[in-house]
């Protein structure tokens, strides 16, 4: 056992795939109850890390400990309180979830009785208790998905572990995605997703772990990658703002910048975080103006991901 008790521990961890390094010393520590966001570019080492994590992968050296047991030495004990959803769910189109459930609760090692109560659990946090009996091959990507994250939470892990979970869903499929996991959030249990969608981060996570070519660029909360950073918004109001009106929402604290685009169409660049973005809207709705949209142009810590990663990975 390591004396840490947090949940995620990743030390020295590097993985070579023949001469090519996929990933390059990595340390990470997770605390427990966060949700963190493994965030970078197509082949930064996300997948490689996770299925290290999850021992479908050999490192080629250092530790991973996950609830203080060593997933190198010790896989099986390690994972005993761990969910993963690592590679696309494909079920038998003849299985309804409440078999799929069963079978894996099954070669978990749950009783009939802890199957039935815990499938009933999770298939009402996933939203597929209405289909529980329907065949999933009928089912939509988004549903599979969802469903796979129940599997994932049968035996009511600490620790739920997703590769890209949006990835391949459509634009419905990953809002109830990214919905399931902000109420899976509010139970105790600590989450590690991957993902290369900064806004998908920044929706969801608490935290977010930034790499690119095998190594962690930082790790931090979205709240600190956020501050100082300018973001731009789209003002969208219900009648032209008139020119006095113009002046004084230019003149608003934060407002760095304003510009008129179309009529009714305002582009506001402001500095400081999402405080200050509440407090600039309550301002302009003080002064009369209808507001029908207020749209940020790119997620907040966009700039700070894109100066950290370097270019030429999309
Ligand atoms: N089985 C493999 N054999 C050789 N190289 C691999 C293999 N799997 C991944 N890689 C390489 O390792 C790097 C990291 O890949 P991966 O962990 O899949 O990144 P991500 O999940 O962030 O997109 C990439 O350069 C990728 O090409
Ligand atoms: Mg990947």
């Amino acid at each position: 056992m390591n004396e840490t008790e947090d949940p995620i521990v990743i030390e020295h961890l590097s993985k070579n795939y023949g001469g090519q390094v996929a990933l390059n010393d990595l340390n990470l520590t997770v605390a427990s109850g966060l949700c963190v966001g493994y965030l970078g570019p197509n082949g930064a080492g996300k997948t490689t890390t996770i299925k290290i994590l999850t021992d479908l992968l050999r490192a080629t050296s250092g530790r991973a400990y996950l609830n203080g047991t060593d997933v190198i030495r010790h896989p099986e004990a390690a994972l005993e309180g761990v969910g993963a959803v690592v590679e696309t769910p494909e079920f038998y189109p003849q299985l309804t979830p409440r078999e799929c459930l069963s079978y894996v609760g099954k070669i978990r090692g749950m009783s009939n009785d802890a199957i039935a109560s815990r499938s009933h659990a999770v298939l009402e946090q996933v939203k597929l208790l209405e289909v529980a009996d329907k065949r999933t091959g009928q089912f939509s990507k988004g549903m599979k998905q969802r469903l796979a994250v129940a599997q994932a939470l049968l035996h009511d892990p600490s620790i739920l572990i997703l590769d890209e979970p949006t990835s391949g869903l459509d634009p419905r499929g990953m809002v109830e995605l990214r919905d399931l996991i902000k109420e899976l959030k509010k139970a105790e249990i600590t989450i590690l997703m991957s993902s290369h969608l900064l806004n998908e981060v920044q929706e969801v996570c608490d935290n977010v772990a930034i790499i690119d070519r095998g190594i962690l660029l930082t790790y931090d909360s979205v709240e600190n990658l956020s501050a100082g950073q300018e973001v731009t918004l789209t003002v969208h109001t219900l009648e032209p703002v008139s020119p006095q009106d113009f002046e004084v929402i230019k003149a608003l604290q934060g407002v760095t910048s304003l510009k008129r685009t179309e009529n009714n169409k305002l582009i506001m660049s402001l500095s400081g975080g999402a405080e200050e973005q509440s407090k600039v809207l309550r301002e302009i709705l003080n002064s009369g103006v209808d507001v029908v949209s207020y749209t940020p142009q790119h997620a907040a810590i966009e700039d700070a991901y894109l100066h950290l990663v370097s270019e030429g990975d999309y």
